[in-house]
């Protein structure tokens, strides 16, 4: 009989994670390298102790929970996520792929069953980007270049101030690189944060591709002055330049590229008072496509018309990209195994695009790769108020262990 994860158990576990970096409106803040986030690792650690796992830390801080097989040669399969959040974030991003990964470890070693591979359970270091993004996953794909490192998406400062808090080194990232061909692939468990699945009343959705994305901080530079006294047509107002900005880039999107998305997150302006005309504003700017060509021609047609529209008003911009992530196509053959467990299941399934960005997309290039989502209440993410209900959790981690036993299989027959 396939062995099943304890639900209970993992509801336990999970209750106690969203205790680090828990906020009054029922989320967790846990950006990368705080308080929390550090305690909510040393908690995973601690508990994969407890249960009598292995334990690893990389030197991109990477934490690993580790069930060996009889062979400790094998190669091994990760599955995992993150235990960073946005800043005010929810419960569920990343969290529920890292404690099922845990559980599915414990279910396997629960039932006795000796895979043809070492089984590890990983939390990947900053997939969020309130430092850089994909950091752990990368840096473990062996992708993290040195001219990204230094230009973060949080800024270099905070990158440095970061890792030091962790104790780790900026020379040592690119140490986690494991070679591919110790590797058997990469799993990742998480809820939709899209409506989808909801609408269509499916269980599990089943990732085909994941968003490519690119990021740019914006810094606008015009002229200060008094509120009172600066005539209205002598301005060079960077709060102005800044709302030009913001609306040009959705116009552009919405008219000309329908399927993608464009958002700027953070404004900054400076010096920031009621009674004086802002002289320099700051802004982060992200977009996305499932298409590299889309990215290419938003990137041209948004940065022509800001240069064009700033000239005329005498602004100067100072543009960095900070980010930038391809479009992805996960493993067809994941994709088959993923749904033909979840059909064993009884559980109904869909195929379907990630619009959100994900640790898989930086192991897809170099190992196979599979995703697997539950719904999201009303399609809520990035915020207090997602949720998903546990039954949900239940059946995705599930599945997520159906499909390490069936890879198993393979393995042995292959
Ligand atoms: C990560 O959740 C992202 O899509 O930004
Ligand atoms: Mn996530
Ligand atoms: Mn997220």
């Amino acid at each position: 009989m396939t062995p099943r994860v304890d639900g209970d158990r993992m509801r336990r576990d999970f209750d106690t994670l969203s205790s680090f970096g828990a906020t009054p409106e029922g989320g967790v803040s846990r950006p990368t390298f705080s308080e929390a986030h550090l305690a909510a690792r040393q908690w995973f650690l601690n508990r994969a102790k407890a249960e009598g796992l292995g334990t690893g830390v990389d030197s991109a801080g990477n934490h690993s929970a580790l069930l060996h097989a009889r062979n400790r040669n094998a190669s091994v399969l990760l599955l995992g996520s993150h235990l960073d959040s946005v800043p005010e974030g929810g419960r569920f991003d990343g969290a529920i792929g890292v404690v099922a990964a845990l559980h599915v470890l414990l279910a396997i070693k629960a039932a006795g069953i000796d895979l043809p591979f070492n089984l590890e359970a990983i939390d990947f270091t900053d997939e969020e980007g309130t430092l850089m993004g994909l950091l752990g996953s990368e840096a473990l794909a062996g992708t993290l270049t040195p001219e990204a490192l230094q230009s973060p998406r949080g800024g270099r400062d905070a990158l440095l101030a970061g890792l030091e808090r962790a104790a780790l080194r900026e020379d040592r990232l690119h140490e986690a690189r494991r070679d591919p061909a110790t590797l058997v692939g990469y799993l990742e468990l998480h809820i939709e944060q899209g409506q989808r699945l909801e609408r269509e009343r499916v269980q599990i959705g089943v990732v085909t591709r994941i968003v490519g994305s690119r990021s740019f901080r914006i810094v606008v530079r015009g002229l200060g002055g008094h509120a009172g006294t600066m005539p209205m047509d002598a301005r060079r107002d960077a709060a102005v330049a800044a709302a030009r900005i913001i609306l040009a880039a959705r116009e552009i999107v919405v008219r000309d590229f329908p399927d993608s998305v464009i958002t700027v997150g953070d404004l900054r302006l400076e010096p920031a008072a009621f009674n004086v005309v802002a002289g320099l504003a700051r802004l982060s700017l992200e977009f996305r496509s499932q298409h590299d060509a889309d990215l290419d021609a938003i990137e041209s047609a948004i940065f022509a018309r800001f240069h064009a529209d700033s000239q005329a008003d005498g602004i100067d911009l100072e543009v960095t990209q900070v980010a930038r992530w391809q479009p992805t196509v996960l493993d067809p053959s994941m994709i088959e195994a993923i749904e033909r467990v979840a059909g064993g299941l009884r559980l109904t399934t869909t195929r379907l695009p990630s619009s959100a960005g994900h640790d898989a997309q930086a192991l897809a290039p170099v190992i196979p790769t599979g995703m697997i989502f539950v719904p999201s209440i009303g399609g809520v993410s990035h915020d207090p108020r997602e949720e998903t209900a546990w039954e949900d959790v239940v059946n995705g981690a599930n599945v997520l262990l159906g499909t390490v036993i069936e890879l198993s299989r393979r393995r042995v027959m292959g």
